[in-house]
């Protein structure tokens, strides 16, 4: 009698893949990242959340990490600056540590990582705190380096992540920073208190949402049979969906090879639309109602131009099928919350593509899970 398993496999619990697991696991890692901290119609981020009094010594914030965190970083500058009236500046941690950035202790300095380890990121945390700056941690690993530094941590729940490429916790960092965006707010007074509900109640609902993407793959996964071989893809998005569609597109060329960039929808036009040749595949993120005209239009502007288009989005009307070759829908939810559910079909599209093409899903070549060293 032989059992044929190791250790790696049984962690698998039934996937072929730790990415697939982690992506599964996206609807529930949400929830325990949300739901304790959210109470009655506002959220409660206990010793974490700045004061109101606090607050009124903030100026600015930055928003510094590394790869997919600092992704999660952009969507966090739009829907803080957007909730809580705050400006906000991204750094990805290498170029904040060495540019002598402007920071005093009017700056509240957010950092995320999801192991809490990463070098440029720790670094950055220093420098930071060295200028003054209050710090703030968001981070997936309890009792890592850059939890133990930062001056306050607001934990991700996403649970231990194993493949290399970040799915799930990326979900949770734009969780936490749904979470602040709405603390600040609430105390700033910058959104009522029906706002605040309408949005908290979106995100409530973002983990069934995910749910549903997840059950509907099939879709991503025969465009993806059809399109592996593809040598350059384009994804493109306006305001959110822009900054939802860079970790799109890092995705795809971290787990697949493809080359692969992200571009504003309205900056096609200042040359990469050059690029746009016969064939050449467009994943358009279409999340933003009030931007979803200006999107159809870039749609077509690249169609005329022989592209293959996927769009994503939650509002496929009858001219968005007409225009782009493939619709995959998300459930319908607020303009704000979108980015939480719409990067799985990017991430299960990445996944696809990557596996259609034999590659090593959960150990790209060349990367890995935690850079600790410069
Ligand atoms: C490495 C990983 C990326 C990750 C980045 C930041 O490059 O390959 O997936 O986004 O580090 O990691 P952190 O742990 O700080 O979020």
């Amino acid at each position: 009698f032989h059992v044929d398993w190791d250790v790696a496999c049984a962690e698998k619990a039934g996937y072929e893949h730790f990415m697939m697991k982690e992506m599964c696991e996206e609807p529930k890692v949400v929830r325990d990242t949300i739901n304790p901290r959210i109470e009655g119609f506002g959220v409660n981020l206990g010793n974490t959340g700045i004061t109101a009094e606090a607050l009124k010594d903030i100026d600015k914030i930055n928003i510094v990490a590394c790869g997919t965190a600092s992704h999660a970083g952009i969507v966090g500058k739009y829907i803080i600056e957007k909730l809580a009236r705050i400006p906000v500046e991204v750094d990805v941690a290498s170029e904040f540590r060495y540019r002598e950035p402007i920071i005093s202790r009017r700056n509240l300095v957010i950092i995320i990582s999801q192991s809490g380890e990463t070098i440029d990121t720790l670094f950055a945390l220093r420098e930071a705190k060295k200028r003054g700056a209050r710090t703030l941690a968001v981070v997936n690993v309890v009792g890592s380096s850059i939890a133990r530094e930062a001056d306050d941590v607001l934990y991700t729940w996403a649970g231990p992540e194993i493949a290399v490429a970040s799915t799930k916790a990326y979900n949770t960092q734009l969780a936490a920073m749904y979470l602040i965006a709405l603390d600040l707010a609430c105390k700033k007074g910058s959104i009522d208190s029906e706002t605040a509900k309408g949005i908290i109640d979106s995100l409530k609902a973002a983990p069934d949402a995910i749910e549903e993407v997840l059950g509907n793959c099939e879709a991503i996964q025969k465009f993806a049979s059809q399109h592996y071989n593809a040598k350059s893809i384009f994804f493109i998005g306006r305001g959110l969906d822009y900054a939802l569609s860079m970790e799109g597109s890092l995705k795809l060329k971290e787990i697949s090879y493809i080359h692969s960039e992200a571009y504003a929808g309205g900056e096609l036009k200042h040359g990469t639309i050059a690029l746009i040749e016969k064939g050449t595949l467009v994943v358009c993120s279409m999340t933003q109602k009030g931007l979803l005209e200006k999107m159809i239009s870039n749609i077509k502007e690249v169609k005329a131009r022989g592209a293959v288009v996927m769009a994503i989005t939650q509002q496929s009307n009858e001219e968005v099928w007409k225009a782009a070759d493939i619709v995959i829908e998300i459930p319908d939810i607020d303009s704000i919350i979108a980015p939480i559910v719409a990067i799985t079909p990017m991430q299960l599209f990445a996944y696809y593509m990557a596996l259609q093409k034999g590659c090593d899903v959960d150990k790209p070549r060349n990367l890995a899970k935690s850079v600790t060293v410069e």
